[in-house]
C-alpha cells in the first residue's frame, strides 16, 4: 500500500531517488534530488515550534540561562559532578504538549523524573490550578539548585518541590509516604527508564485515570535500527519501548515529537 505523501515520505522518497540517480551517475539531477530532500525535511522541527504556543518568558528565561552556561567547563572544575549539556533541555512543543494534557484532564498532581535546570517543571507547574503540585527528581545538585532559584522569581514556586538524589530512592520514598500522581513525566536516565515504570507500576505511583509522558523514545532513529548499529543507550530504550509494547495491563501511543514522546496510560 502505497504511504500517504507526508514530509518525512517525500523527502526519503527524494533520497532514494537521488541513490538511483547516483548509480546511474546522473549527478546533476540527485544533487537537486538531495537538496529537495533537504529543503523538505530541514523545515519540520521549526515548523513545529513556530505553530506551538510560545514559551511563557519565565521558561524563555531559563531557557536563554542553561544555554548560555559553558556546562563542560563547569564540569571540569568541579561544579557538577556529571557531564551535563544545555541540549538535555526539553523543546517548547514537548512542555506545550505537557500542559496540554494537564490542563485538558484537570490534572493536579504531577511527578517528573529528571528536572535538569527546571524547564519542563515550571512549564507543567504554569499548566497546574493554584492548588496543584509538581515533585520533580534531579541527581545533580547544581542543576536542582538552579531550577529552584528560577522557581523562586515566578507566581508558581509554592507548587513544585525538587526532590534531590537518584529518581528511584525517591520514587521509593514517595511510594512510603503514601504518594500517588496523575501525571509523570519520565526525562532522566536512559539506562533506567525500565526500572522508573516498574517503580511506577510496583508501587502504585500513578492514579488509575493518570498518564506516564516519556521522553526520547526514538532515541535518534536507534530503536528502528538493527540491534549491532544501537548505542547502549539506545538499545535501552528500545527494550523499554517493547517492555511498554508487551505489557499487557497498558495502553500507549508513540508521537515522533523531536526525538519521539510516548503516551502510556493503564488499561
Ligand atoms: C534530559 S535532562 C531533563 C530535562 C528536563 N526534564 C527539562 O525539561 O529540561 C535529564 C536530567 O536527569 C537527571 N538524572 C539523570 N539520572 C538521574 C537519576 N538517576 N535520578 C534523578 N535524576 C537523574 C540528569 O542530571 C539531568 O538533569
Amino acid at each position: 500500500m502505497k504511504k500517504s505523501p507526508t514530509p518525512l515520505v517525500m523527502g526519503i522518497d527524494n533520497i532514494r531517488d537521488a541513490r538511483d540517480h547516483l548509480e546511474k551517475r546522473d549527478l546533476g539531477e540527485a544533487a537537486r534530488l538531495i537538496e529537495a530532500a533537504l529543503e523538505r525535511l530541514a523545515g519540520i522541527d521549526e515548523a513545529v515550534s513556530s505553530n506551538t504556543s510560545p514559551a511563557s518568558d519565565h521558561l524563555a528565561a531559563i531557557e536563554k540561562r542553561t544555554m548560555e552556561l559553558d556546562w563542560p567547563r563547569l564540569y571540569r572544575e568541579g561544579k557538577t559532578e556529571r557531564e551535563l549539556e544545555a541540549g538535555m533541555l526539553l523543546e517548547n512543543p514537548g512542555v506545550q504538549l505537557l500542559k496540554m494534557i494537564i490542563g485538558m484532564a484537570g490534572y493536579k498532581k504531577v511527578l517528573e523524573i529528571g528536572s535538569f535546570t527546571g524547564y519542563a517543571t515550571l512549564g507543567m507547574a504554569e499548566a497546574l490550578p493554584g492548588d496543584g503540585e509538581i515533585v520533580s527528581c534531579e541527581i545533580e545538585p547544581y542543576a536542582a539548585d538552579m531550577a529552584r532559584s528560577f522557581f523562586r522569581h515566578t507566581p508558581h514556586d509554592k507548587k513544585i518541590t525538587i526532590r534531590a538524589g537518584s529518581a528511584l530512592e525517591s520514587m521509593k520514598a514517595l511510594s512510603d509516604e503514601g504518594r500517588r500522581f496523575e501525571l509523570i513525566f519520565i526525562d532522566a536516565n536512559k539506562l533506567e527508564y525500565r526500572d522508573y515504570l516498574n517503580a511506577i507500576l510496583d508501587f502504585s505511583l500513578l492514579f488509575p485515570q493518570g498518564c506516564i509522558v516519556v521522553d526520547n523514545t526514538l532515541y535518534r532513529g536507534e530503536i528502528y535500527l538493527p540491534p549491532e548499529k544501537r548505542s547502549v543507550l539506545g538499545e535501552a530504550v528500545e527494550q523499554f519501548n517493547r517492555m511498554v509494547a508487551d505489557h499487557p495491563g497498558l495502553t500507549h501511543v508513540m508521537l515522533p515529537l523531536r526525538d519521539g514522546m510516548t503516551l502510556i496510560r493503564l488499561r
